[in-house]
């Protein structure tokens, strides 16, 4: 096993998270473009967080790659009357693998709470899809200095009653509201100081194997430019790309995790 400022290393998670973008030719390109970028790739495990509606389409194209699919939220029932709404087993049944839940847009503009968040991850991992659970302090509440609080609370209620086995099979993603979309990035050592936090949380609650294994990605304006100092930290074990995850060129490099400079 690598070392990394004396800590061990985990396999590396980058996930791009699309959003609401792009046609359905937009993402094939755009999908097929990384495949043939990434064909020799094999140091992380990329993840393309693609519109539900596109992930069959993308899943078969990529299926012969060693990309992962994934959607960006789901809703934690099997089945049944909840119109317009997607299970995890739907999307297992079209190729998905991954699903983001918790992101802060969810929080934000669809009210989701901590308790929603946790069953929805509880549902992922029931279908046999990886979560990929996002918790992050907006900018007014790191100003008040309650970054801690927040974050704690939501690793604890979001994580609520989730088996070692469960917890191993969990990504989870620290991503700042405040450097969502903004261009300003958390710098690394502000971001592994959360990620250590989060870490001694899984550690107390969940025990020594989990905190040592669950991988933690940074999410927050990740670019070339930035992504190879985040990578550096202990406790950053891969980044949830936004922005730049929607352009294969910039998204290769920070798979790759070029050195660049800003
Ligand atoms: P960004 O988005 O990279 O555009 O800041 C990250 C995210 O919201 O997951």
């Amino acid at each position: 096993m690598r070392e990394k400022k004396g800590r061990k290393v985990r396999r590396p998670v980058i996930a791009g998270n699309w959003k609401m973008n792009k046609s359905l030719a937009e993402a094939e390109e755009l999908a097929s473009g990384l495949k043939e970028r990434l064909k020799d790739f094999d140091d992380a495990d990329v993840v393309l967080c693609v519109p539900s509606l596109y992930v069959e389409s993308v899943a078969n194209l990529l299926s012969d790659s060693r990309i992962g699919v994934g959607a960006q939220n789901l809703y934690w029932e099997e089945k049944g009357a909840f119109t317009g709404e997607i299970s995890a087993t739907m999307l297992k049944s079209v190729g998905c693998e991954y699903v983001i839940v918790g992101h802060s847009e969810r929080r934000q503009y669809f009210r989701e709470t901590n308790q929603d968040v946790n069953r929805k991850a509880k549902a992922a991992l029931t279908a046999g899809l990886t979560p990929i659970l996002c918790v992050g302090e907006v900018l007014r509440e790191r100003e008040d200095g309650r970054t801690e609080d927040v974050v704690s609370k939501q690793v604890v209620e979001s994580l609520e009653g989730m088996t070692e086995e469960e917890m191993l099979s969990t990504v989870i993603a620290y991503e700042p509201v405040w450097a969502i979309g903004t261009g300003k990035t958390a710098t690394p050592e502000q971001a592994n100081e959360v990620h250590e936090l989060i870490r001694k949380l899984l550690a107390q609650r969940h025990g020594a194997e989990v905190a040592e294994n669950v991988r933690i990605l940074y999410g927050g304006s990740v670019k070339p430019g930035n992504v190879y100092g985040l990578m550096q930290e202990p406790d950053i074990d891969g980044g949830l790309v936004g922005g730049a995850s929607l352009d294969a060129g910039s998204f290769e490099k920070i798979v790759r995790f070029e050195r660049q400079g800003p």
